[in-house]
């Protein structure tokens, strides 16, 4: 066994300010709360007033996972996101930048919704390798400034927000430790979730309409995919890792639609109360989505220290991914909910 490990350190989560509850669709679109709470477990979102992107969402979470870790340094900063501030440069420098971090390596990683996995996966993998000590990997999203303001399918999903986590270098035989991974791809269905036009190809195919920079998605195929998807993965991930299914204590998968979550937990034959979710409070906030969680777990005492903590993720690309970890004793902050009203329970 390798004598070096990524250690889970500190972790962190920010929303912005703007609350939209389904009945605040409701008024512009033709939904209702009722078809939005049935389908997805969706109640409210967060979204980004005028002026705020996703580096400065991403900022927020990264101070607070660098304050949980009682951190002011890291030398490597990895930002999961596909709503970067511009097409080029990445926005993980101006991140790092506005973060006080100096001159460490910054580079942005795109994997949708499981972009969170694949930058743990990163660095981990470059701490393991003697290439870092140190690392904040935060995830961040902003899809309220790519999708279509009509398309009432889209808006009753996502939200905006930020996660993040601090890694150091560690022994694998110490809680927070981060055991294995299991991350996969299938290009075959890119077309299930995308962003059409602003890139390369439409560019150069002289084929852009304004309508083209809107998020444009497949409920269907996207719902089933994710639900074989995340369960094979974590499927594959626990047994490399010798755990039995059962002995996983949560199960934090991406928070996309609660039927999904729950179709991932029957999968595996885990009861709900192992199935994390915050997900009514925030939607799907793409990247943010599982750092959000595992942060709203902790604060809450959902996950403990010793729990056998499985992270898992499924998103555009098609991209999948799992990480497993036994959860380290951390002090985090609650989730800034913002006057989110008192009768909102957790979806389970
Ligand atoms: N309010 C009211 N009706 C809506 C609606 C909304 N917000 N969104 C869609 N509908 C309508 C559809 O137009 C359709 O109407 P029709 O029957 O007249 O054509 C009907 O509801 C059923 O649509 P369908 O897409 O079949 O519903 P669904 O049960 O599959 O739920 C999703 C739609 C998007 C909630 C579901 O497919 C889903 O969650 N998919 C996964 C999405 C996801 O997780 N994406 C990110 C993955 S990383």
């Amino acid at each position: 066994m390798n004598a070096r490990a990524a250690v889970l350190a500190g972790l962190g989560g920010w929303l912005p300010p703007v609350r939209v509850t389904n009945d605040d669709l409701a008024r512009e679109l033709d939904t209702s709360d009722e078809w939005i709470t049935t389908r997805t477990g969706i109640r409210q979102r967060f979204v980004v007033p005028p002026g705020l992107s996703t580096s400065g969402v991403a900022v927020e979470a990264g101070a607070r996972a660098l304050e949980s870790a009682g951190a002011h340094r890291v030398d490597l900063l990895v930002l999961a996101t596909s709503t970067p501030d511009h097409p080029c440069p990445a926005t993980a420098p101006e991140v790092a930048g506005r973060l006080g971090l100096g001159p460490i390596p910054a580079f942005d990683v795109a994997a949708v919704c499981t972009g969170f996995v694949y930058a743990l996966a990163t660095a981990s993998s470059m701490i393991t390798a003697g290439v870092a000590d140190s690392a904040l990997v935060i995830g961040a999203d902003t899809f309220s400034t790519i999708l279509d303001p009509e398309d009432r399918t889209t808006r009753a999903i996502f939200g905006d927000g930020a996660g993040a986590a601090v890694l150091r270098a560690g022994h694998p035989a110490e809680s927070g430790a981060l055991l294995g991974f299991d991350l996969g791809s299938d290009g075959s269905q890119a077309d299930l979730i995308t962003v059409p036009g602003g890139g390369s190809e439409y560019r150069s195919k002289g084929l852009a309409e304004p309508g083209d920079a809107f998020f444009a998605m497949q409920g269907r195929p996207v719902f089933r995919n994710a639900v074989t998807r995340m369960s094979e993965s974590s499927q594959r991930l626990v047994r490399r890792l010798g755990w039995p299914v059962e002995s996983v204590d949560r199960l934090v998968a991406h928070q996309a639609n609660i039927r999904i979550l729950s179709a991932v937990g029957a999968d595996l034959g885990l009861p709900d109360e192992k199935v994390v979710a915050n997900l009514d409070r925030v939607g799907n906030t793409v990247a943010a989505s599982i750092p959000l969680a595992l942060t709203d777990a902790v604060a809450t005492g959902s996950v403990v220290p010793g729990h056998r903590v499985l992270l898992c993720g499924f998103g555009g690309g098609l991209t999948w991914g799992a990480a497993a970890l036994r959860f380290p004793d951390l002090s985090v902050e609650p989730l800034p909910y913002h006057a989110a009203p008192a009768e909102l329970a957790p979806a389970h």
